[in-house]
């Protein structure tokens, strides 16, 4: 099946990757934007649902109707030791870091700080590999990113998938940061 394939060879660059890390270094990233490549490999920006908290793949992060808006990131590389994904708003204002939410059908989304103490470290789990944004599950990488289409067209929730389980979204995205734009 195309998708099981798709993860496949996800999983293979980032097995290949991870043996080819001493020759990847490639530092961590500042006020980055995050993009969702889908199938279709068109790259929308991850925005922001000021509703609900959760991350969006949108194709304008500034679409109104859906009310979401852009964030930009601090992310670390998978060679540092912080896995905290930080997001700020346009305003300079800090929206918080970014989080798997299990009780919300694995919707990814991104909760503030105060929260931390509560979740139980979970947060500290995202990370860069190259420009790929990874999550590191008790030294396991993981990418397992899905989109999830919404009411609103062009906009698609940002989910999570667990091995094994059925997909929790449309189709998969590989998620990167860029520093330009
Ligand atoms: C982040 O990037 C935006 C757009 O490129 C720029 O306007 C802003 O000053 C940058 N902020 C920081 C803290 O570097
Ligand atoms: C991917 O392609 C499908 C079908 O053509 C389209 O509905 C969808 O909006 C596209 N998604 C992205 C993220 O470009
Ligand atoms: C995210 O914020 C936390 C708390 O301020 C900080 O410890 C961490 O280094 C930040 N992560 C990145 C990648 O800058
Ligand atoms: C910055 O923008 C966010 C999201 O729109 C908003 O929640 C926050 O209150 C704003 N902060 C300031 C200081 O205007
Ligand atoms: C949460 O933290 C407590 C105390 O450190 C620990 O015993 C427990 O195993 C943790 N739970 C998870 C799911 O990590
Ligand atoms: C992390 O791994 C544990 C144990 O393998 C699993 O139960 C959990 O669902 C995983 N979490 C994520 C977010 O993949």
């Amino acid at each position: 099946m195309q998708l099981r394939a798709f993860l496949f060879l996800l999983f293979c660059h980032i097995r290949i990757g991870l043996a080819l890390h001493e020759h990847v270094k490639r530092g961590a990233e500042t006020n980055a934007t995050l993009y969702a490549y889908g199938t279709n490999s068109s790259a929308w920006p991850i925005a922001y649902g000021l509703n609900d908290g959760l991350l969006y793949v949108a194709e304008n992060p500034e679409n109104s109707d859906a009310n979401l808006t852009p964030l930009t990131w601090d992310l670390a590389s998978i060679t540092g030791e912080c896995w905290i994904a930080n997001a700020t708003f346009v305003n300079g204002t800090r929206a918080g870091c970014m989080y798997i939410m299990p009780e919300d059908e694995y919707a990814v989304g991104v909760l503030p700080m105060t929260r931390v103490a509560y979740l139980n470290g979970t947060v500290s789990g995202f990370a860069l590999f190259a420009s790929q944004l990874v999550y590191n599950n008790n030294t396991l990488l993981e990418a397992q990113f899905w989109a999830k289409s919404t009411e609103y067209s062009g906009v698609y929730g940002l989910t999570w998938t667990i091995d094994d389980s059925a997909p929790s979204g449309d189709f998969p995205v590989v998620v990167k940061a860029s520093e330009d734009s």
